[in-house]
C-alpha cells in the first residue's frame, strides 16, 4: 500500500501511446532523476543512434525489477513542490490488473494516456473501463504526441471529444484533459509555448490537484486475518484493518465461522502503552477473550454490517487467461487473505468495452470483460465492491497463473448468516410422547414435505392444488402451502429481496417440517430460487423431504404469464423478478422432475401423485 503522505497513481493507456516516455520525462522535468541518470540515458541513446529516449529511464527500473522476481510492479518516486508521488508501474496489462485487483497496489489516481495522432483505441477504452470498474474517481487524461499533429488545437479538441464521450458513458469525469508532448516536455512541468491556444493547467498542476484516497475509517470494520502468532500462552491474531476502526473491548464476529469474541488487547511492540484503537489502513495484532478457531483468511467485523456470508455471488471480471473462461471451470479465488476454490456457474453477460453493450456468450476470451456467477464449495465472507472498495475485489488463479480478477457483488444473493442461527440460549426442546409410527398407523401413510420449486408460471400452484385434491380423495392427510397465500398472511412482512426470499423460505421450511412431523403430507409451492435455502428446507425435514423441480423454461413461463407479471417485469415495473432481474438456481439433485413445458397438466399430476403415494406408503 502506498503511504498516504504521498499520492500514488497509475499510468494507463494503449500500447505505444507513450506511457514510458511520459514517466521518464516527468521524472526529469520535476528534477527527480537520480544524479547521473540523464547522462546515462543520453549515452545509451547515442550509442543506439537515436534521439534522447526517455523510456530508457523505465528500462533501468525494469532491470531492478528483473532482479526481484517476486515483485511485479515498481514504485517510481518523484516529487513536485507540493508533495511526493509514487507511480505504480507494472510491466504489462496483466500485472497492472493483478495489482489493482489484489489489493497490492490500489492507486489514489490514474492518468490515461492517449496518442494525439491515433486517438482513442481499443486498450484506451479497456483501461478506462477498468478504472470505472474499480471506482477510481481521480482520473486525468493526457493527449500525447501533439508534435506529430503539429500541435494543432483542432486535433486536440477532436480527441478530447472522443475521450469525454467514452468516459461520460462510464460515468467518469476526468479532472482535466491536457495536450502534451512527453518527449519534448510540453505542458508537463509548465505550460508550453508550442500550444499557446491551451489555457488549462500543466500536467504537474493537475497532479497536484488529485485528492489522495482516504483510508475508509468511516466505513464498517473489516480486519483481514493474515496469521496467528503464539507468544507464551497467548494467541495474537495478526492482520490488517481494511476499513473502519476497532477498539479494545469491541465485540467482533469472525467470518465465515460466524463466532463472536471480545477484543481483549491490541498489541504493539516496543511500547508500554498499547493503543486502544486501530484504524483503516493499519496493520494490527490483537488478542480475544474466547478460544475460537481463527485462521488466515478469516475476516473480523462488528456484528452490525458484517460481510455477507454466501457461497454464490456475482463477479465483474477481467479475463486474461490463455484459455477462455467457460461455465463449469474452477479456479482458486484470492479474496483478501483467503484462498477458496470457485466454479463458474454462469456467464451472465460479456461486455463489449467499445460500445459498452452486454451480450450473451458461451465463453470469455482473453482480454474480455464479463459478469459471471461464481460458486464456492463453502460459505465465504463477501463484500460488494460498491460499498467496500478495499475488500470487494478478487483475483482468480489457475495453477501459478493469475488468469483474471474483478469486483464482487452480493446484491442478487441472500446473506446466509441468518440461516446459521443457533438454538437460542435457555431453550430446552421437549420430546413428544406420540411417535411418528403411531401417527403413520393412524393416518395410513407417513408425513412428508413435497417441495415444489420452479419459476413463476411454471405451474407449481396449479399442480399443487390438483395434487392435493387427488390425494385427499385417496385418503391422504394433505395440505398445500402456496407462495402467494403464505405471503398474504404469515409472510406479509416480506418482499422479494434476496434476504426476504431467504427468510420466506426459512419460515415455510420450518412450518412444512412441523406439518410433516404432525404426520401430514405437505405440498409447498414456492419459487425458492436459492439452492442453499432449499438445502436448509431439506435439513429442517430431514428424511422426509422431497424436492420436485417443476420445470418449464423461461420462454414458456413468460408466454403463459398467468398473472401478467412477466410483462410488468419486462417493462421495469417489478424489480428483482425471478428469471428476469433476479436469479433462479435450478436444482441439481431433485428427487423428481415434472416437465410442465412438454407434458400436460393431467400427466404431470398423475406423475406427482404416484410419486407421493409411493414415497409415503400411502397406497
Ligand atoms: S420466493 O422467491 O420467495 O420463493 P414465492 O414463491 O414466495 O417467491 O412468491 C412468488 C410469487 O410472488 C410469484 O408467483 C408472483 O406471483 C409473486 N411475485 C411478486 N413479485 C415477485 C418477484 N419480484 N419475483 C418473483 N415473484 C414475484
Amino acid at each position: 500500500m502506498p503511504d498516504h503522505r504521498s499520492l500514488s497513481f497509475v499510468v494507463v493507456g494503449h500500447v505505444d501511446h507513450g506511457k514510458s516516455t511520459l514517466i521518464g520525462r516527468l521524472l526529469h522535468d520535476t528534477d527527480s532523476l537520480p544524479a547521473g541518470k540523464l547522462e546515462e540515458i543520453k549515452a545509451v541513446s547515442e550509442r543506439r543512434g537515436m534521439p534522447l529516449e526517455w523510456s530508457f529511464v523505465l528500462d533501468a527500473f525494469q532491470a531492478e525489477r528483473d532482479q526481484a522476481i517476486t515483485i511485479d510492479s515498481t514504485q517510481i518516486r518523484f516529487a513536485t513542490e507540493l508533495r511526493d508521488y509514487v507511480i505504480i508501474d507494472a510491466p504489462g496489462h496483466r500485472e497492472f490488473l493483478r495489482n489493482m485487483l489484489s489489493g497490492a497496489a490500489l492507486a489514489d489516481a490514474a492518468l490515461l494516456v492517449v496518442d494525439g495522432a491515433e486517438g482513442v483505441q481499443e486498450q484506451t477504452r479497456r483501461h478506462a473501463y477498468l478504472l470505472h470498474l474499480l471506482g477510481l474517481k481521480e482520473v486525468a487524461v493526457v493527449v500525447n504526441k501533439m508534435d506529430l499533429v503539429d500541435y494543432a488545437a483542432d486535433r486536440f479538441y477532436e480527441v478530447e471529444r472522443d475521450v469525454l464521450a467514452y468516459l461520460s458513458g462510464l460515468g467518469v469525469t476526468p479532472r482535466a484533459i491536457v495536450p502534451i508532448c512527453a518527449r519534448e516536455g510540453d505542458n508537463l512541468a509548465s505550460r508550453s509555448p508550442n500550444m499557446p491556444w491551451y489555457e488549462g493547467e500543466s500536467l504537474v498542476q493537475v497532479l497536484d490537484r488529485f485528492a489522495p484516497r482516504r483510508a475508509p475509517v468511516e466505513a464498517p470494520l473489516r480486519v483481514t486475518v493474515q496469521d496467528i502468532y503464539r507468544q507464551d500462552d497467548q494467541r495474537i491474531i495478526v492482520g490488517r484493518v481494511e476499513s473502519g476502526l476497532m477498539r479494545t473491548g469491541d465485540t467482533v464476529v469472525f467470518s465465515p465461522a460466524n463466532e463472536l469474541a471480545r477484543i481483549r488487547s491490541i498489541e504493539a511492540w516496543g511500547t508500554e502503552n498499547p493503543p486502544v484503537e486501530v484504524r483503516a489502513g493499519q496493520p494490527v495484532g490483537f488478542t480475544i477473550d474466547e478460544r475460537l478457531f481463527v485462521e488466515r483468511g478469516d475476516v473480523a467485523s462488528h456484528q452490525a454490517n458484517a460481510p455477507v456470508l454466501t457461497n454464490v455471488f456475482l463477479c465483474r471480471l477481467f479475463w486474461f487467461g490463455r484459455t477462455p473462461l467457460t461455465v463449469g471451470s474452477s479456479y482458486t479465488m484470492k479474496l483478501g487473505t483467503k484462498r477458496a476454490r470457485v466454479t463458474v456457474e454462469a456467464i451472465e453477460k460479456v461486455i463489449n468495452t467499445d460500445t459498452l453493450d452486454g451480450g450473451q456468450a458461451e465463453e470469455v476470451k482473453r482480454g474480455g470483460v464479463a459478469e459471471v456467477v461464481l460458486r464456492a464449495q463453502m460459505l465465504l465472507a463477501v463484500d460488494s465492491h460498491h460499498d467496500f472498495p478495499t475488500t470487494g475485489r478478487c483475483v482468480l488463479v489457475d495453477g501459478f497463473d493469475t488468469v483474471g480478477g474483478g469486483v464482487l457483488s452480493t446484491e442478487d444473493y441472500p446473506d446466509q448468516r441468518q440461516g446459521l442461527r443457533q438454538v437460542p440460549a435457555n431453550i430446552f426442546t421437549v420430546d413428544h410422547k406420540v411417535t411418528a409410527d403411531a401417527r403413520a398407523a393412524r393416518n395410513g401413510h407417513r408425513g412428508a414435505v413435497i417441495w415444489l420449486t420452479g419459476l413463476s408460471g411454471s405451474g407449481k400452484s396449479t399442480l399443487a392444488m390438483e395434487t392435493e385434491r387427488k390425494l385427499m380423495a385417496a385418503g391422504i392427510q394433505v395440505y398445500v402451502l402456496d407462495g402467494d397465500n403464505v405471503r398474504a398472511g404469515l409472510n406479509a412482512d416480506l418482499g422479494f429481496s434476496p434476504d426476504d426470499r431467504a427468510e420466506n423460505i426459512r419460515r415455510v421450511s420450518e412450518v412444512a417440517a412441523l406439518f410433516a412431523d404432525a404426520g401430514m403430507v405437505v405440498v409447498t409451492a414456492f419459487i425458492s430460487p436459492y439452492r442453499a435455502d432449499r438445502d436448509r428446507a431439506r435439513e429442517a425435514a430431514a428424511g422426509v423431504f422431497h424436492e420436485i423441480h417443476v420445470k418449464a423454461d423461461l420462454a414458456t413461463c413468460e408466454a403463459r404469464d398467468p398473472k401478467g407479471l412477466y410483462r410488468k417485469a419486462r417493462a421495469g415495473e417489478i424489480p428483482e423478478f425471478t428469471g428476469i432481474s433476479a436469479p433462479y438456481e435450478e436444482p441439481e439433485k431433485s428427487e423428481l422432475v415434472v416437465d410442465t413445458a412438454n407434458s400436460n397438466l393431467e400427466n404431470c399430476v398423475r406423475q406427482l401423485v404416484s410419486y407421493i403415494l409411493a414415497a409415503t406408503n400411502g397406497s
